[in-house]
């Protein structure tokens, strides 16, 4: 059971190494804004879902704003659910390709 301990703070200080180098790429992140599209329209503002919820505009906000929004989502310092949820299932490197693509949009 210690090994295993030992083993997690190994890759989570790995972790930390390999984020510090993450440099958020918009041409990766094509395939991964599928899973935003529906309910962050692009280009710019669509509320398709859900109907009672104001989606807000993520395209054009700086890379950095969207980064710090997905990390508060993922420590539960944002609470929407879905959010939540999808944060959770974000990478380092997702967010700084996501943080990346969004910015770009005008
Ligand atoms: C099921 C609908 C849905 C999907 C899919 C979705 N979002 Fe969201 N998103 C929302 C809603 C609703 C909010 C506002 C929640 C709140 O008030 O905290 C939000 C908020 C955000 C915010 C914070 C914006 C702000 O101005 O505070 C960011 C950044 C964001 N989403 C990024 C993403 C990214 C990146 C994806 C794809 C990986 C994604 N979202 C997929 C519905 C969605």
């Amino acid at each position: 059971m210690k090994k295993l301990f030992a083993l997690c703070a190994l890759a989570g200080v790995a972790n930390l190494a390999a984020a510090a180098e993450i440099v958020g790429d918009a041409k990766r992140a094509e395939h991964k804004v599928e899973m935003c599209i529906g309910c962050h329209g692009i280009p710019g503002y669509k509320t398709a879902f859900p109907e009672v919820y104001q989606v807000p505009m993520i395209g054009g906000q700086t890379a950095k704003y969207i980064e710090n929004s997905l990390r508060a989502y993922q420590k539960g310092e944002r609470k929407h659910p879905t959010m939540r949820g999808i944060a959770a299932s974000l990478t380092d490197e997702d967010i700084a390709d996501l943080a990346a693509y969004y910015s770009q949009q005008k």
